[in-house]
């Protein structure tokens, strides 16, 4: 039972925002290159510091997700009073004089809809400060722009194939060194690390394999050599698992998948507690100007505020899908989080608040036709790239997300030729598991 007051401006009072004093400022100016004030406003300020407020208050009344993702950081357009934040379909805004302004100059730096986004995804991560860009990889490439050449980074061998393309074949050329390798092996997580090891990268729940990492060991690993844990956290969202609390530095989305919701939008996000840290990513993210634009922060903040109902609905029917799946005579494996023999679960049950809306699976006879005839059979599934929006979405990594890889290296890292990954959507279970079952049929016949 949540008893909170929520009064007219929003899960927050004004008075609770800190501002900073003008010679903090200082701490965080990078001289020539932008000044200090026009990323430190007060706006700017009221804005970043809510998740602060809202990280407090959350412990102390004990605020739920579900609260969280509607009213998070959150308060009425000032101007108006509008519930929702407008879409601020503008790049400039009028100074009275020289420097004197409502604390926006510039859209690239400022924007009230992409701040209001900002402040929803620190409060639900239970960060500080909260970064939109406009896709997961910007969101990416920013955090690798706080490295410089030289630096080493151990990253999970069993990535998402564009984060792994963007570190080797652009960020390597820039002369940061990857190690990829299992992230729960902590002997050779620990033997890798030396003077110029700056950073380790895990995603997890994993794509498609599912594999669990343990966060908190990672962070414990992470803060004994000092290091920055970044945890890519689309696949499980905040309704499942709150990086931060478990030991990491950055959370990073791919806000196009869960967050969103919908397949309308693509946008990234980062999430942050340390102030200095958020100060160096928001110079990077003013600097390189890879932002969102108001349209899609807008869309991205609805998609947020059914966060937890989707989520929930998303992990009940991947749940009914598996059990479905499991007993089914003509498939060999299912990768899904929720199955005790799944490599990863002991530490899901630990981590994870539910085992999410992906899985996995592959036929017994492991033929790439007969996935072929499976995925082309489905009718409800979509097949499509992609994955968290509302409707159930099917894909065959051997020929869509991984067909880059040769196939001999595709079947060394586990995916074999009629793998298929399910995105389980809100649909009613009961016609998935049909319309699964008819495909199989098909396929195997
Ligand atoms: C786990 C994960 N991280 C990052 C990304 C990249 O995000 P975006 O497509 O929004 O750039 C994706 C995209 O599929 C993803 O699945």
């Amino acid at each position: 039972m949540i008893s909170i007051k929520i009064d007219a401006e929003g899960i927050f009072e004004p008075e609770q925002v800190r501002i900073r004093k003008s010679t903090d400022k200082e701490d965080f100016g990078r001289k020539g290159l932008f000044r200090a004030d026009s990323l430190f406003h007060p706006t700017k300020l009221a804005i970043t510091f809510a998740g602060e407020k809202i990280i407090q208050m959350a412990k102390e009344h004990n605020i739920g997700i579900g609260t969280l993702s509607i009213h998070g950081g959150q308060k009425p357009d000032p101007s108006t009073g509008a519930v929702m934040p407008p879409i601020y379909q503008t790049s400039t805004y009028v100074q009275e004089a020289p420097g004197k302004h409502k604390g926006y100059e510039y859209s690239r730096t400022q924007n009230p809809t992409r701040h209001a986004l900002e402040n929803s995804l620190a409060a639900i991560e239970k960060g500080k400060f909260g970064l939109a860009f406009g896709s997961g990889l910007a969101a990416i490439d920013a955090v690798m722009k706080l490295l410089a050449p030289g630096d080493e980074v151990i990253a999970s061998n069993d990535l998402y194939g564009g984060t792994y393309r963007l570190f080797t074949s652009i960020f390597a050329k820039w002369g940061l060194v990857f190690h990829f390798i299992d992230l729960n092996n902590e002997d050779e997580v620990k033997g890798l690390i030396n003077d110029k090891t700056k950073m380790i990268w895990a995603e997890t729940p994993t794509n498609p394999l599912l594999r669990i990492f343990d966060i908190k060991k990672l962070g414990q690993i992470s803060k004994s050599h000092e290091l920055t844990l970044v945890v890519d956290n689309t696949f499980a969202t905040p309704y499942l698992q709150t990086p931060l609390d478990l030991g990491a530095d950055i959370v990073m989305h791919s806000v196009t998948k869960y967050l969103g919701g919908h397949s309308d939008l693509v946008l990234g996000a980062l999430v942050v507690r340390d102030e200095d840290l958020a100060g160096k990513l928001y110079f990077i993210q003013n600097s390189s100007g890879a932002i969102c634009g108001p349209m899609d922060s807008f869309l991205a903040l609805r998609g947020i505020k059914t966060l937890h109902v989707r989520m929930q609905r998303h992990c009940e029917n991947a749940e009914a899908i598996a059990r479905f799946l499991i007993s089914h005579p003509a498939v060999k494996k299912v990768y899904w989080p929720g199955f005790p023999g799944h490599i990863g679960h002991e530490v899901a049950n630990k981590q994870m608040r539910g085992f999410g809306g992906m899985l996995s699976f592959e036929l017994k006879d492991d033929a790439i036709e007969r996935a072929f005839t499976l995925v082309s059979s489905l009718k409800i599934f979509t097949l499509a790239e992609s994955l968290g929006g509302v409707e159930s979405l099917a894909g065959h990594p051997a020929s869509m997300t991984h067909a880059a890889i040769p196939r001999e290296d595709r079947l060394k890292a586990g995916l074999s030729d009629s793998l298929i990954r399910l995105s389980v959507g809100l649909e009613d279970a009961k016609d998935l598991v049909k319309d699964l079952d008819n495909a199989l049929k098909l396929a195997t016949e």
